[in-house]
């Protein structure tokens, strides 16, 4: 299948031959605490095993530098990779509304773009001891394991935009082979879900087709498409619905597909049934064998920026995506998946987890929450690592 788990073969192209037989990550810390949480992820993966690090610039730190935010020399270096690891981009420095500037963001669309990234994962599964770092009730919060399936190189995004005096414009635009491909994504990830899971596999299309052409033929391919796959069901929400259905029943859902910037805002949504921002990885596949992009939905938080607290987990959980569909190696992906687990059962919080806990003491066999920075939870889950 397209955006599929293979790893990517080094004899495609022209590429170089490699010194090692590690696996060559292109490193993009980017900007605000994107710096702070790539290096903890590093020392990750140096604990895991052998890997071939290349860091380079991208975002507001690469207009710094080069007064653009993606330079050609970075793209080619991540096309060649094989996998690209980013923490954030952006911040208040480079932030304007002069539609001439540079912005750190078209960097990282620039790279979606060039490496024909079209399926985004974000898979949304709350730790057990986070239930209660939920702003939503337990209850509620239970069972939840669902998986968004965001389009990531139409739409909105990409559509013809620009200003004219007093009046501006963004284009969304979709084609049916768009929306196919990203359908097949979703259909064969519900499939590959049910295998582990047990669960009767469920794929959610949302949409606007109430308003939005690009929505109604949204639609209409993805019911075409579903009957290639009898085994999953198929069910359709409006967005505005869906963003409700979301909150009040998350652990009815399976696999949501969606446009771009749908996927972009209900995802971010979805996090906070893990109990933050700083919990949901994201992995960016593009065509089998191609190199792929993991980071965490969240962006560079200028606001903790500096501070030594922002939460490493979602950069974790993304190296983790990295291991088992960039780079084939799943044992490792469960490895620290669990490993964040162990960190978090033993109490240890960075603030945005614990902001968000109930202020009842704990159960007796329930450990207390214990507020830490960033290095700490780094040291706890290295810990559970080599356990
Ligand atoms: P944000 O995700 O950076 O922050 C939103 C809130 O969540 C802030 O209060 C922040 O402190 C908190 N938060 C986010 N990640 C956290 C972590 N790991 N640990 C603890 N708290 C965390 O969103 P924003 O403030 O809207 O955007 C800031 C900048 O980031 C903007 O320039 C935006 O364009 C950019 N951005 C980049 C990416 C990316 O690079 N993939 C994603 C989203 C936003
Ligand atoms: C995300 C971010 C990006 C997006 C921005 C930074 C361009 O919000 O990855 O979710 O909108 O896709
Ligand atoms: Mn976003």
């Amino acid at each position: 299948m397209c955006a599929s788990t293979s790893r990517p073969s080094r004899a495609a192209g022209n590429r170089v031959a490699p010194v090692s037989d590690a696996p060559r990550i292109v490193v993009l810390p980017g900007d605000g605490i994107g710096p702070e949480i790539v290096a903890a992820a590093r020392q990750l993966l140096d604990a895991l095993g052998e890997f071939e690090f290349e860091e380079r610039l991208m975002g507001g730190c690469s207009i710094d530098a080069h007064g653009t935010a993606l330079t050609d020399e970075v793209l080619e270096a991540c096309r060649a990779a094989d996998a690209v690891l980013l923490g954030a981009v952006g911040g208040p420095k480079w932030d304007t509304t002069d539609p001439d500037a540079p912005r750190p963001e078209q960097g990282l669309l620039g790279l979606r773009k060039g490496m024909g990234l079209f399926a985004n994962l974000r898979p949304v599964r709350p730790s057990p001891a986070l239930v209660g770092a939920s702003p939503l009730r337990e209850e509620r919060i239970a069972g939840t394991d669902l998986l968004v399936v965001r389009e990531l190189t139409g739409g909105i995004y990409f559509g013809d935009s620009g200003r004219s005096g007093d009046v501006a414009h963004d284009t969304c635009e979709y084609s049916a082979e768009e929306i196919e491909r990203i359908t097949r994504t979703a259909f064969e990830a519900a499939l590959r879900r049910a295998e582990s899971s047990g669960r009767d596999p469920h794929v959610t299309s949302v949409d606007k087709a109430n308003v939005m052409e690009t929505s109604r033929l949204w639609r209409e391919v993805v019911t075409g498409i579903a009957p290639d796959y009898p085994g999953v069901a198929l069910d359709h929400l409006l967005v505005d619905n869906a963003a409700m259905q979301l909150v009040a029943r998350p652990a009815d859902f399976d696999v949501i597909v969606t446009e771009n910037l749908f996927g972009d805002i209900l995802s971010d949504e979805a996090a906070m049934l893990t109990g933050s921002l700083g919990m949901l990885p994201s992995a960016s596949l593009g065509a089998d064998g191609a190199p792929g992009l993991f980071e965490p939905v969240h962006g560079s938080a200028p606001d903790i920026t500096g501070k030594g607290i922002a939460n490493p987990l979602a950069t974790f959980l993304s190296v983790a995506l990295m291991l088992r569909h960039g780079l084939e190696r799943p044992d490792e992906a469960a490895r620290i998946e669990a490993a964040v687990d162990v960190a978090l059962d033993s109490g240890l919080r960075t603030p945005d987890l614990a902001a968000g806990t109930p202020a009842t003491p704990p159960m007796p066999d329930v450990p207390a929450e214990v507020e830490v920075g960033t290095a700490e939870m780094t040291d706890a889950v290295l810990a559970a690592l080599s356990n």
